[in-house]
């Protein structure tokens, strides 16, 4: 055992949020923190909270105003920890509930918010409700929190619903009863070892409004929530239809969700400081996702609109519209990703013939030119912090990492085994980041002590990473990690720039031209030509050297023009 850093044992030693800044969230530049994968401070191959201690400095340098952390919880880990066993508490190896108070208190203490990540759809199986519900057997109380089903068909061997997975494949597995004999079904919108909640159960909600509570008590300035728009299922148990009407599909997006929501929002309220509530919310209708962030509802939710185009300045400036415009109504900002712990890294995407993402369209060896790719990366990075709302940022985009091809035998993601091994899954952008050094872990974990074996990496690091560590870009200004720096400096310092409205402005095909406020101006050049900058009185920053005064394709500038 180590000794603490700092030590912060109970919820009465919370530190107080920054209190100036009610409307923090507007404008944050929130920074993903994939625990599993950040950095190890005791060498067993896996991120921990001490890691991330030890790296605040790298993040306040980096000019971050909030850390969202992956689920950190105690878990079985059968979806990397979207399968929480005890909602109260850190998994083992991430650290203790003393070391995230002490975190929260540190990065506080920076000017660094936290926010957490509730996972409240479902459970892991794990989880002592679904143990006793499992024991308890039919029509008892204890099942009732959960959606059991007796089967269809004559020995109940058919399952209750076609309904398929999130991730492919059933999504129901029949019980054993106490006695050995075949019993119920049990609903489980992603792995079996995530059944679902029923939300329609007083004992679901309550529970989940005191989790809220909890950690607001341990001073977390806000919580994602997981799979927001899933909650409620149709209790008729009704088969998805060939036309779904608003509202009508049985697992996602009812209306009663909002109900949940609204609850959530008094609770977030009812503590000083302004603490948000972030969705999760796959809902392609964009006014039915906007009702998600209704003002007595969500703060913000992930805009994966935008992040799910192609590199085509029609496409996404269609995106930047319809997003805008599906949030006006409502007087939420918009936010803007690029990518997170699901979706395949940008710079591999941008540099593929097809270039938007879907989850059912990812293949093995899939060719990507990674140099056109980290270009594009570098422009989009510009683009997204130049639009009005808040930003999110995903350990390692920093970094300009590409997904990683791992090796098939080192997969652990349930999305790549329920396809078949079709999918590769999401391992590939999870690889543990590289620090510093020449060879891996590139100081991700400790070296060795003397006649220590060293413990590798979780999932293997490429060895060309070697280029891409945080001690090896520092020495390189024209490194993505010095873009990120430095756009984020600026972003911070232009008032123009974060939430607030945006002009398009005249331009030539295939770019995507628009004024923040009255002095700041974002270029950003997706044609195959170069094109001439509009009137400024200086060049803020480029995500390419101009040539010869003119912006070159795949690339983004921020101008300044006097107000
Ligand atoms: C969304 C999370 O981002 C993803 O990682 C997880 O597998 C599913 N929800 C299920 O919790
Ligand atoms: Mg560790």
């Amino acid at each position: 055992m180590t000794t603490p850093l700092t030590e912060y044992g109970t919820a009465a030693a919370a530190p107080a949020q920054p209190e100036d800044d009610a409307l923090w969230w507007r404008s944050a530049v929130i920074y993903q923190v994939y625990v599993r994968s950040f950095a190890d401070s005791d060498g067993d191959g896996t991120g921990d909270l001490r890691g991330v201690r030890s790296r605040l400095g790298y993040l306040k340098e980096l000019g971050v105003d909030a850390l969202w952390f992956n689920p950190w919880y105690p878990s079985p880990l059968a979806d990397g920890g979207y399968d929480v066993s005890d909602y109260r508490d850190i998994h083992p190896a991430f650290g203790t509930l003393a070391d995230a108070e002490a975190l929260i208190a540190e990065a506080l203490a920076l000017g660094i918010r936290t926010i957490i990540d509730i996972v409240p759809n479902h459970i892991s199986s794990a989880h002592p409700w679904f143990q006793a519900a499992l024991e308890a057997g039919p029509g008892s109380p204890e099942r009732e929190r959960f959606w059991f089903h007796p089967g269809k068909g004559e020995h109940g061997d058919e399952m209750p619903t076609n309904w398929v997975s999130n991730f492919q494949g059933d999504t129901w597995t029949r019980t054993t009863n106490p006695d050995g004999t075949p019993g119920e079904w049990y609903l489980h919108l992603f792995t079996p070892e995530q059944p679902d909640l029923n939300w329609n159960h007083p004992d679901v909600r309550a529970e989940h409004e005191d989790v809220l509570r909890f950690w607001f008590d341990r001073g977390v300035a806000g919580v994602r929530i997981d799979s927001a728009g899933l909650l409620i299922k149709d209790p008729e148990l009704s088969e998805v239809p060939e036309q779904v009407a608003p509202g009508q599909h049985p697992t996602e997006d009812r209306d009663e969700v909002h109900d949940v929501y609204r609850a959530w929002r008094r609770i977030a309220d009812s503590y000083e400081g302004t603490r948000v509530l972030v969705g999760e919310v796959w809902v392609p209708d964009a006014a039915r996702f906007a009702a998600y962030l209704r003002p007595d509802e969500m703060h913000t939710a992930f805009n994966f609109d935008f992040m799910s185009r192609p590199w085509r300045a029609e496409e996404l400036r269609a995106s930047i519209d319809l997003m805008l415009a599906a949030h006006a109504p409502v007087g939420a900002p918009s936010t803007w990703v690029l990518s997170n712990h699901d979706v395949t890294r940008p710079v591999t995407r941008y540099g593929r013939e097809d270039s938007s993402f879907a989850f059912a369209k990812k293949r093995f060896d899939t060719p990507s030119d990674l140099e056109l790719g980290r270009r594009r990366a570098r422009a989009a990075a510009l683009l997204t912090a130049a639009l009005p709302g808040s930003l999110y940022l995903y350990q390692g985009d920093e970094l300009g990492l590409p997904e990683v091809e791992l090796p098939r035998e080192v997969l652990e993601d349930p999305m790549h085994f329920r396809s078949g091994g079709v999918d590769p899954g999401r391992d590939g952008c999870r690889v543990p980041l590289p620090w510093r050094g020449t060879a891996a872990p590139f100081g991700f974990s400790p070296p060795a002590g003397a006649g220590e074996a060293s413990v590798s990496p979780w999932l293997p690091q490429p060895a060309d990473w070697s280029a891409l560590t945080v001690q090896a870009q520092e020495a390189d200004p024209g490194s993505m990690l010095w873009l990120y720096r430095l756009a984020l400096r600026i972003r911070k310092r232009e008032h123009s720039l974060g939430d607030g409205a945006m002009a398009w402005l005249p331009s030539e095909p295939g770019v995507l031209a628009f004024s923040r406020g009255d002095d700041v101006v974002n270029v950003t050049n997706l044609s195959a030509a170069p094109v001439a900058l509009p009137e400024h009185d200086r060049i803020l920053l480029s995500s390419a050297p101009l040539v010869g005064g003119l912006l070159p394709p795949d690339s983004t500038a921020w101008l300044h023009r006097a107000a």
